[in-house]
């Protein structure tokens, strides 16, 4: 019986060690509640990074073996491999060029291209210890563009699936990359190369069709005879749970006591991991424009922000942090009083339960990113509008944009328009909040993550089909 193994950087688990012992928690993220159900059934697995350094063999030994328990199986990266692949190549090439940030934010070493083909060979080489032939293999992100490549070649008669979840850039930005025709050919190894977006989906076929002998028709590339299917595929989230949660006692507990807390003050919510593409400084500039054009919001609105911690090894990152500091105090300093903060900040990780009341609690929800492959944030913020009002202000440069079309779409260099759709949400009266939420909920419960999961590998049964009856 063939298998399914889901690739990924990281494995979908939180691991710590304490007295010898490791603890592993396995995570709560969209992608590792979505393909829940494929790794976790018969004999598939999941294979990726732990995310922590294990040098000593025995004790490499034993996460192994609590990880099998859990179908997941590591690759173990050495401090210097993830200073190059990960840090290096991964975060400071090719994060920024894909999300549209040139020269200042990228780095073009050598050394770590090296070391990005040599981690994801490393990848490959656990692959070969437990793929058979036939065996359907489902790699996800930029991390491991050069792995179905290598897959190809090792197993030709696999079916090889490449989802990439963060933005494909205009050609323009990707032929910056002076490995571009090596990452080309190795996405090229897939059968099935999925986007979020239509547009991520032709910058590909764009970039593929100048940098490498193939031939295109439409979104088919082929490639020594075989037929790559390149599609858009808009991720979704776990709708029902983020309804659901807010039914939970310790979330009806917190909303309840952020209610006594804000009392008759509207609360404006953002939740981004720390990254320069999140657009964080432009929405604490429009925020600040806000209260300087419009002291009638003065103590009668709060920016709750968090930033989770992210990359906090990678330079640009710290730099990021130490700015949206200086930025929060410049904007507390100026305007608090006795008994109101303009901006509440907080750099640190929340449970999902925390989450989920601050959602529920939130008149208006944030999404302002520069630019992001979906954000998945914005759909949290619907499904957990059970009350079914509340306002989403939506950058157009996310994903999810094309999908949400009736937030208020903003873009997040326009600093004036931005602090406008703060007023614009402010002021929205009840009827057209709920005119708006009824339709976007329909959408993300309609295309949530069962489906997302369910189309792709469907679709990639449908191309091995038509390879084979081209044969
Ligand atoms: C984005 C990427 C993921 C990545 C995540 C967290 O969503 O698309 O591949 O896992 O950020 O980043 P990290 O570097 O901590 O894995």
């Amino acid at each position: 019986m063939s298998k399914t193994i889901i690739v990924s950087n990281r494995l979908p688990v939180r691991i710590s060690e304490e007295n010898g012992k490791f603890n592993i928690v396995t995570s709560e993220g969209g992608l590792a509640t979505g393909l829940g159900s494929v790794y976790r059934t018969g004999d598939n697995l999941w294979l990726g990074w732990p995310g922590v350094e294990v040098i000593d063999a025995d004790k490499q030994q034993q996460v192994t073996e609590q990880l099998a328990g859990l179908s997941l199986v590591p690759v173990f990266l050495t401090a210097d491999e993830i200073s190059g692949y990960y840090e290096g190549f991964s975060n400071e090439i090719l994060w920024p060029i894909f999300h549209y940030y040139a020269s200042t934010y990228s780095n073009y070493k050598q050394v770590n291209w090296e070391y990005y083909k040599n981690v994801n060979r490393k990848f490959f080489e656990a692959l070969l210890a437990i793929a058979e032939p036939g065996d359907t293999i489902w790699i996800h992100d930029y991390q491991l563009l050069l792995l179905p490549g290598l897959v190809r070649a090792g197993f030709p008669d696999s079916s090889v699936g490449f989802f990439l979840h963060i933005p494909f850039p205009s050609f323009e930005m990707f032929r910056l990359i002076p490995w571009r025709a090596e990452l080309i050919e190795g996405m090229l190894g897939a059968d099935l190369v999925g986007f979020h977006t239509f547009d991520d989906a032709s910058h590909f076929i764009n970039a593929a069709t100048r940098l490498s002998a193939v031939n295109s028709i439409s979104n088919v590339i082929t490639v020594d005879d075989r037929p790559v299917v390149v599609e858009s595929f808009p991720m979704g989230i776990d709708d029902e749970k983020y309804a659901s949660l807010t039914k939970d006692e310790k979330v009806i507990e917190e909303v309840n006591h952020l209610k006594e807390n804000f009392k008759d003050r509207r609360l404006m919510l953002c939740i981004d991991r720390l990254d320069y593409s999140k657009g964080i400084l432009q929405r604490l500039q429009a925020f600040e424009l806000l209260l300087d054009t419009h002291p009638e919001y003065l103590e009668k609105v709060v920016l709750h922000m968090i930033v989770v911690p992210s990359r906090d090894n990678v330079p640009q990152y710290r730099e990021l942090k130490e700015n949206i500091d200086r930025k929060v105090g410049d904007i507390n300093a100026r305007y608090r009083t006795l008994d109101w903060s303009p901006v509440h900040y907080f750099y640190r990780a929340f449970p999902i339960e925390s989450l989920s009341a601050l959602y529920y609690s939130a008149d208006i929800c944030l999404v302002t990113p520069m630019r992001d492959g979906m954000n998945l944030v914005s759909k949290e913020y619907i499904a957990s509008r059970t009350q079914e009002t509340g306002v989403l202000i939506l950058s157009e440069m996310a994903g999810a944009s094309k999908e949400l079309i009736d937030a208020i779409i903003v873009n997040p260099s326009n600093i004036s328009l931005m602090m406008e759709a703060m007023v614009q949400g402010l002021t929205m009266p009840q009827a057209e909040q709920a005119r708006r939420m009824k339709l976007m909920r329909r959408v993300v419960s309609k295309f949530n993550i069962k489906h997302w999961v369910r189309i792709f590998m469907e679709r990639m049964k449908e191309v091995k089909q038509m390879q084979q009856s081209m044969r």
